[in-house]
């Protein structure tokens, strides 16, 4: 537990995210819990996108604070801005800002200026943008702290774990001792209610030397998404995610967006069966999960909309390029037949 491997992998994010300090968790989920802890979102409210991962909820209710949803911006799949300032009131106390499916918003500057003027935590869910930049600005750099995942679908992976990055030594410092059952590393007494969730050695090896591949799969993601774009560009029925070169995504998924007109459950059925293809949508809206059904204020409709079009086609560093071009293909044969 905390050794070497632990230490030599969060610098690594340090240098990375060019951020004094890192500190490696157990998952994204108690990354988020713990930055939530530490801004004492406690009996205050905190504005998370309605377009994300129960994850984001579920650590805002576990730190004592209340979600309040904002709805999607479907150009860039963050935060629609006038959403997001109509939501804000006295008890706001942070911002979950989450880079979906590995796309950073070109809207970045107007949320940062957003969190400084109203005085907010900005913390970045970076569980699918690990390596993604914008103008330059890598994920997890523009925030006052960014969360990553290392659960086996994302960027790198040790089973599972996270990681915390921060320019603040005081988060540095409360992150280390919650992650370690509260435990004062000068003193070794107990001083805060923490819990068990550093990330072990054994993971930290796998996360030490998965980081060394980081920019080959980043590279590997992006060659495959540029060849999907190549071949679904000006097809019927989709639209493609508008990347310009400012951006340079991560790639978790790839998605596109499917014409209202196309029935999405009848083609991923189709994918399925005819061809042997899983796609998926990116996620079902977080109010529309049974426990968060409370927080559908009827009218997140961009999520609702963007999200049920939503077509993720297989993604992962291992796809070969014969395999994507079989998937644009049975993807345009099967659309041309719903439209
Ligand atoms: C956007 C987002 N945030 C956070 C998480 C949680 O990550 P973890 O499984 O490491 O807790 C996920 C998991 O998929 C996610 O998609």
């Amino acid at each position: 537990m905390q050794g070497p491997y632990a230490e030599k992998l969060e610098q690594l994010f340090c240098d990375r995210i060019a951020v004094p300090h890192a500190i490696s968790v157990n998952s994204c989920t108690t990354a988020l819990e713990i930055c939530l802890q530490y801004y004492g979102v406690s009996g205050g409210e905190v504005l998370v996108p309605s377009g994300s991962f129960v994850t984001d909820i579920s650590a805002v209710t576990w730190s004592g604070g209340e979600a309040v949803l904002v709805d999607m911006n479907p150009e860039t799949l963050a935060f629609d801005l006038e959403d997001l300032s109509r939501k804000v009131t006295s008890k706001t106390k942070a911002i979950i800002w989450v880079h979906l499916i590995g796309i950073m918003s070109f809207e970045y500057a107007q949320i940062v200026e957003f969190a400084r003027k109203h005085d907010l935590a900005l913390i970045e869910d970076c569980a699918h943008a690990l390596g993604a930049s914008i103008d330059g600005h890598q994920a997890g750099a523009l925030g006052d702290a960014a969360c990553y995942s290392f659960y086996p679908t994302k960027m790198i992976t040790t089973g599972s774990g996270g990681m915390i990055t921060t320019r603040d030594s005081a988060l540095d410092r409360f992150a280390r001792e919650l992650r370690i059952f509260g435990r004062n590393p000068e003193s070794g007494k107990v001083g805060r209610v923490g819990n068990d969730w550093f990330l072990d050695e054994i993971r930290a090896c796998v996360g030490y030397f998965q980081m060394g591949e980081l920019d080959d799969f980043l590279e590997r993601r992006r060659a495959i998404a540029r060849r999907y774009d190549e071949l679904l560009q000006n097809q019927p029925g989709l639209r493609l995610l508008d990347v310009s070169d400012a951006l340079k995504p991560a790639y978790y998924q790839y998605a596109v967006i499917l014409d209202g007109s196309v029935n999405r459950e009848v083609l991923i059925g189709n994918l399925r069966e005819k061809h042997g293809i899983a796609a998926k949508g990116i996620y079902l809206p977080t109010h529309k999960e049974t426990i968060f059904e409370h927080l559908d204020n009827g009218a997140l409709e961009m999520t609702e909309d963007t999200l049920g079009r939503s077509l993720c086609l297989p993604m992962f560093v291992g796809l070969c390029d014969n395999y994507v071009e079989s998937v644009a293909k049975a993807l345009i044969t099967e659309i041309r037949q719903l439209l």
